[in-house]
């Protein structure tokens, strides 16, 4: 089970997650290593993710998990929630992921979100997808290019958000390397952004310790934040600026170079 002394099922909102896929062990690297998944163990930690989110109060629904997708459960990178009700259905960098944003666009559309669609050239990935109070930063990756940050800022103006485009360098997805902290903070490492750090210096930086620099990926919700369970100092220093800190083990995922954001797309009201 998480780590949290209380949760209170405080927030309002809702999530969508996906089940892991047989064939994970086959997912797409780029920046890591390939090594030996254990599916069981990769099953159970997403199922305490997804207890964890239920705990703070939100409604998760689960898609099946889809044939020769690998990657599927990463379902952050399919879609991007703007404002109350606009999602940008991408189109993701690597064609191996494309058709996981189906299942997913279905969903949204239920919950009677208005859609964009990429189309033509434009790629983005929702890991390289940033949203701090009105603002959006979109990382520039092998992932996201030029063309999917015009579509997610043209979609973003009009509920009020202005857009950014960042550069990233070293790191699968921008969200890989800095995450949302509260409102008026971000915890990452400035190392892997180039152009259009200016940015996001607006915000103040909480970097991760030596050797905690995956938990620069991290899901802040109200007033917790989700960390990745191995990031004891990390843990301390957030709690140290108000925050309630929940830790859950995510390291079989991992492996398959993922985050805690890559594992739901959540709507919440705070
Ligand atoms: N393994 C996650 C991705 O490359 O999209």
């Amino acid at each position: 089970m998480c780590q949290m002394q209380n949760p209170c099922r405080a927030l309002r909102g809702w999530g969508i997650m996906r089940q892991i896929s047989s064939e994970l062990n086959r997912c797409l690297l780029s920046y890591r290593g390939r090594e030996p998944i254990d599916l069981e163990i990769a099953r159970a930690q997403h199922q305490t993710f997804r207890e964890l989110l239920e705990d703070l109060g939100l409604e998760i629904t689960i898609i099946p998990e889809l044939d020769n997708h690998p990657d599927c459960c990463f379902v952050e990178d399919t879609a991007v929630l703007l404002g109350s009700n606009t999602a940008v259905i991408c189109s993701m960098g690597n064609p191996a992921r494309r058709g996981e944003e189906q299942a997913v666009a279905a969903l949204l559309e239920k919950r009677g979100l208005h859609l964009v669609r990429m189309a033509g050239d434009a790629r983005a990935d929702g890991g390289d997808v940033l949203i701090i109070n009105n603002e959006v930063f979109v990382g520039l990756s092998n992932r996201t290019n030029a063309e999917g940050f015009k579509v997610i800022a043209a979609a973003a103006e009009p509920e009020g958000i202005e857009a950014h485009a960042v550069r990233i360098r070293g790191a699968l997805h921008l969200k890989s390397v800095v995450t949302r902290l509260g409102k008026s903070s971000v915890l990452g490492l400035k190392r892997h952004i180039g152009e259009g750090l200016g940015f996001l210096e607006r915000y103040d930086w909480l970097t991760p310790p030596a050797g905690e620099e995956a938990a620069a990926n991290a899901v802040t919700l109200g007033d917790t934040v989700v960390v990745s369970s191995t990031n004891r100092e990390l843990a301390r220093l957030i709690e140290r600026r108000g925050f309630k800190v929940a830790s859950v083990d995510i390291s079989e995922l991992q492996k398959a170079e993922a985050g805690l954001t890559c594992l739901a797309i959540l709507k919440s009201e705070s």
